[in-house]
């Protein structure tokens, strides 16, 4: 019957019990592209007792993510998941495929572009700018020409979740504002907490034994919904009908602007709604960071190209002024160190886990519905047959040949920020925060390799991929 329906899929043995636990190391992405050269981009491996179909290249996820979206779209019945539902009070990220999750998805989508376009874009520009110069100034002290190291990441988180407060919730604290740092804390105990996977998602009857591991998970949720839920309230008190101060005030003017009965029918109530703030947080506030840090690495790493960037922005931009989302058109080798490193780091080497909404077939072999699917990223980012040497950093790649504008061709074949249905909400936000802070930080200092032995790009697994923290020195330019 199976056989009628598609061909069963290939992949390699597992042991009882684990599965093929053992075949995954530190960076199970890089393990996964390497069975994809004996099993093809589509095959099935077991953790615990879960089959999972991974898939990997960038045709096959195109295919599966955008031309069968709707097969995959869903997300697993993982414990972890209903934790978070339970704990704040909805998710979008981590809620199946419903028609209640398809409104949820369809008004966030509406206020995200909204926010990100048109008559906002300037407001955005504005807080990022802002946000760039506080950075700056701490970093060097404000010493005009003089050279100072500093360790990067902890500012660099500090400086993305003050832009992401005062994206989604008008707030803006002060670098050294122990709030703000409380939110730090919070968020690297989440790291911990969620980025190692969950043993109990794939061998669900763990659950029913003492868990160290969830008890975490609920203690950080649990710290995150106090934290949000005074800002939350607080904001609440302020909201006027029709307004738009934020993404919050946006996202709660549309839903308003929607049937009652409809809302009510598909249970989307206002907490729900409310918890889109978890989503946005959760999901854009580790990646804009970890991208911008291996961005500063590759700099370092990369004086000639670094110092390319600054001559073409003094061309284009000049010193006196800042550069503009405008402006993105005409810097193309900026363009295309930003892309190189999204390329190159896989900050996100694996989307978040889907699963199948119905029987399907892809590439002949037959899924069954509720199956887990691992989308890895990283293979695409790093696909021989579309790149050349793709493990080496080299801009220029994403470059046409004379060098004067990005090559769409090469756009094409990786996937930053997934595709289809559950395509990151994010990526036009965070494409213009990248744009923003690594053009003006490019502009106004010269980052170098402290002394010693330059950082190495071997990469930290945790939600997302970040580097080994390093020193750096920094010098003013403007
Ligand atoms: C460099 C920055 C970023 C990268 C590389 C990135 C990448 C991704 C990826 C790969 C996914 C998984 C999609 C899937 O499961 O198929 C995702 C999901 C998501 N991203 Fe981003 N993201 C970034 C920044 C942001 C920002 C700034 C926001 C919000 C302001 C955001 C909001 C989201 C949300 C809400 C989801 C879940 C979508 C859903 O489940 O429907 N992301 N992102």
């Amino acid at each position: 019957m199976q056989q009628e329906k598609g061909k069963p899929l290939p992949g390699p043995r597992g042991l009882p019990l684990l599965g093929n636990i053992l075949d995954l190391g530190e960076a199970p992405h890089v393990d996964l592209a390497q069975l994809a050269q004996k099993y093809g981009n589509v095959y099935q491996i077991r953790i615990g007792s879960r089959p999972i179909v991974v898939l990997n290249g960038v045709d096959t996820i195109r295919q599966a993510l955008v031309r069968q979206s709707i097969d995959f779209a869903g997300r697993p019945d993982f414990t972890s998941f209903e934790i978070m539902r339970e704990i704040l009070g909805g998710t979008m990220t981590f809620s199946n495929y419903s028609a209640g999750w398809k409104l949820h998805r369809k008004l966030a989508e509406s206020t995200m572009r909204h926010f990100a376009s048109g008559r906002q874009a300037p407001t955005v520009e504005v807080k990022v700018t802002e946000e760039v110069q506080y950075l700056v100034d701490h970093w060097s002290n404000n010493n005009q020409g003089e050279e100072n190291v500093i360790e990067p990441s902890k500012t660099l988180k500090l400086s993305v979740s003050n832009i992401m407060c005062s994206f989604i919730l008008g707030t803006r604290h002060e670098l050294d504002d122990p709030r703000l740092i409380e939110f730090l804390e919070m968020s690297d105990d989440f790291s911990t907490a969620a980025g190692a996977g969950n043993p109990v998602d794939f061998m669900p009857w763990l659950r029913y034994l003492p868990n160290r591991t969830l008890q975490n998970l609920r203690r950080v949720l649990g710290n995150f919904k106090d934290w949000f839920g005074a800002s939350i309230d607080e904001h609440n008190q302020h909201y006027e009908d029709g307004s738009e101060r934020d993404i919050l005030d946006f996202l709660i003017t549309t839903s308003n602007r929607r049937d009652p009965e409809e809302l009510e029918r598909l249970n989307l109530t206002r907490e729900i709604l409310q918890s889109t703030v978890y989503d946005l947080f959760g999901a854009g506030f580790d990646t804009v960071s970890s991208t911008l840090h291996w961005a500063l690495l590759h700099l370092i790493l990369h004086p000639d190209i670094q110092k390319q960037m600054q001559d073409e922005i003094d061309e284009v931009v000049g010193r006196d002024k800042l550069p503009h989302l405008s402006d993105r058109g005409n810097l193309p080798l900026t363009e295309a160190f930003i892309l190189e490193v999204l390329r190159y780091s896989s900050v996100i080497p694996f989307t978040i886990p889907h699963s199948t909404t119905r029987d399907t077939i892809l590439c002949e072999y037959f899924i069954p519905k509720d199956t887990v699917v691992f989308v890895n990223l990283y293979s695409a980012n790093h696909d021989t047959t579309k790149w050349e040497k793709p493990d080496e950093f080299n801009p220029r790649r994403f470059l046409i040949a004379d060098g004067s504008k990005i090559d769409p061709t090469k756009t094409e074949s990786f996937l930053p920020f997934s595709a289809g249905r559950r395509r990151c909400l994010g990526s036009e936000i965070a494409r213009m925060e990248l744009f923003l802070y690594i053009s003006s930080m490019v502009q106004q200092c010269t980052f170098k390799v402290a002394d010693g032995e330059p950082p190495s790009t071997k990469p930290v697994y945790g939600l997302t991929t970040h580097p080994i923290p390093f020193n750096m020195k920094i010098t003013r330019r403007v």
